[in-house]
């Protein structure tokens, strides 16, 4: 293995390591970067990760797939020379942008410009701001499902696979060798160079967090390009983090499966789920909490669910939010801001997918009552639907406030069965509230 490392540079091995043969004529020829600690801010790397590329030689043809880091570029040209001239690669796929994988693009194609650059058409946008005037110097084509690239007795697929990170995000198969090319899907941020999952260590911690920190919130996304990959029953899974997934293939897919789908439903699995989370200073926004509980309740096909913020832990609140269908979220104004547990909450939802699920706010105030608002504001940047405009209630809640709590939460479940016409309010017709 390698040794510490004082700098977080990516190290450049000898060329002596060299490329890594998967089948004859597909080689890897990615970087190892031991000493990185953080991706993208996003997630610690306790013994860093790797940045996976690969060619493919064909009877016609030799395609490179995907580039590294640049602080990696020198071992990622160091390989490629190992296995093919620059003036040799007729094709070249790029899988996603991000510059961990974008990083040597640009030299590589002032050493091949004669390369076919293949991309997803969101990956075209990125990458005309990525060359900027050296765009047009290049043969480039967007590619989608049903789009392939002969190299011969050789040919690579595309599949359209957006946002499994980056909206730009495509996997491309080469069915001669039933490899996939799945770039950030089924990584690990885990560096070892004995490269295959049968080889290198005890990877399955890396595998699952990778999966938790980068691919959760888009796990609508992964099924959907599950849909696309399960049918091939690829041979060798190869993405740009972490080992090669030759050995089982197949229990990755299904374990991605399993990751991405939500965990259980109720009986049929028809009822519609509206959790009720709140924090409450003097017990106002408690009532009211529970009068929007009592609400919902009566609406049939909906199981309201009702939590004290304050007296939970934030992790099994994010995990409960990313199986439910809508969330009320009640909170007092203090020093006219919500309170800081449902600002953390708020903040953790970035790490789920929240999309089009319902959105409401609440709570008692005693003089100006910013909060609701504010939390209506966070929920709709998390891309919820807000069809109902949130409840405010000065200090104690009279009966007439509880009875219009109770009308509210009526209102929010009938949206959630679809017995309320769809609607979305405009936080700006509500900024004079
Ligand atoms: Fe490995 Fe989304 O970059």
């Amino acid at each position: 293995m390698f040794p510490a490392a004082a700098t977080f540079a990516c190290p450049q091995p000898p060329v002596s390591e060299g490329p890594v043969e998967i089948v004859p004529g597909v080689h890897w020829i990615g970087a190892f970067d031991p000493n990185l600690r953080s991706f993208d801010t996003l997630m610690k790397t306790a013994n860093g990760t790797s940045y996976n590329a690969y060619v493919v030689r064909g009877s016609a043809g030799v395609a490179v797939i995907d580039t590294v880091d640049e602080t990696c570029s020198d071992a990622f040209f160091a390989r490629l020379e190992a296995v093919a001239r620059y003036d040799e690669i007729s094709v070249l796929v790029l899988n996603h942008l991000e510059s961990d994988h974008s990083g040597a693009l640009a030299e590589l194609l002032r050493r091949a410009p004669q390369a076919h650059v293949h991309v997803s058409p969101r990956g075209l946008q990125i990458l005309r701001t990525l060359l900027k005037d050296a765009f047009g110097l290049y043969r480039i084509s967007p590619v989608t499902t049903g789009h392939s690239v002969s190299l011969g007795d050789r040919s690579l697929h595309f599949l359209t696979t957006p946002n499994v990170h980056w909206p730009d995000t495509q996997c491309t198969w080469l069915d001669q060798d039933r490899i996939i090319f799945t770039c950030d899907l089924f990584g690990s941020h885990y560096c070892d160079e004995r490269l295959f999952d049968d080889l290198v260590g005890d990877f399955r911690f890396s595998f699952e967090h990778y999966f938790d920190r980068i691919m959760r919130p888009f796990r609508s996304s992964v099924a959907a390009a599950l849909d696309l990959i399960e049918p091939l029953a690829p041979a060798v899974i190869a993405p740009s983090h972490g080992p090669i997934l030759r050995a089982n293939p197949g229990d990755y897919l299904r374990h991605y499966r399993r990751l991405s789908s939500p965990r259980f439903g109720f009986g049929a699995g028809t009822d519609k789920t509206l959790a009720i989370l709140y924090i409450s200073a003097h017990g106002a926004t408690a009532e009211l909490a529970q009068a929007i509980r009592d609400g919902a309740a009566e609406e049939p096909g909906v199981r309201v669910s009702l939590f004290d913020l304050d007296r939970g832990e934030l992790h099994p609140f994010v995990d409960l939010i990313e199986e439910v269908d809508g969330i009320a979220l009640g909170t007092p104004t203090i020093n006219g801001d919500a309170v800081r547990a449902v600002w953390e909450l708020l903040a953790k939802l970035v790490d789920i997918e929240t999309k089009g699920k319902l959105g409401a706010a609440f709570g008692s105030y005693g003089w100006s009552g910013e909060a609701v608002r504010q939390v209506e504001a966070r929920l709709q940047g998390l891309k919820m639907r807000l069809p109902e405009p949130g409840l405010r209630v000065k200090l104690e809640p009279t009966a007439a406030d509880l009875a219009e709590a109770r009308a509210f939460g009526r209102r929010l479940a009938a949206h959630l069965t679809g017995r309320a016409p769809p609607r979305e309010i405009d936080l700006a017709d509500l900024a004079a509230r």
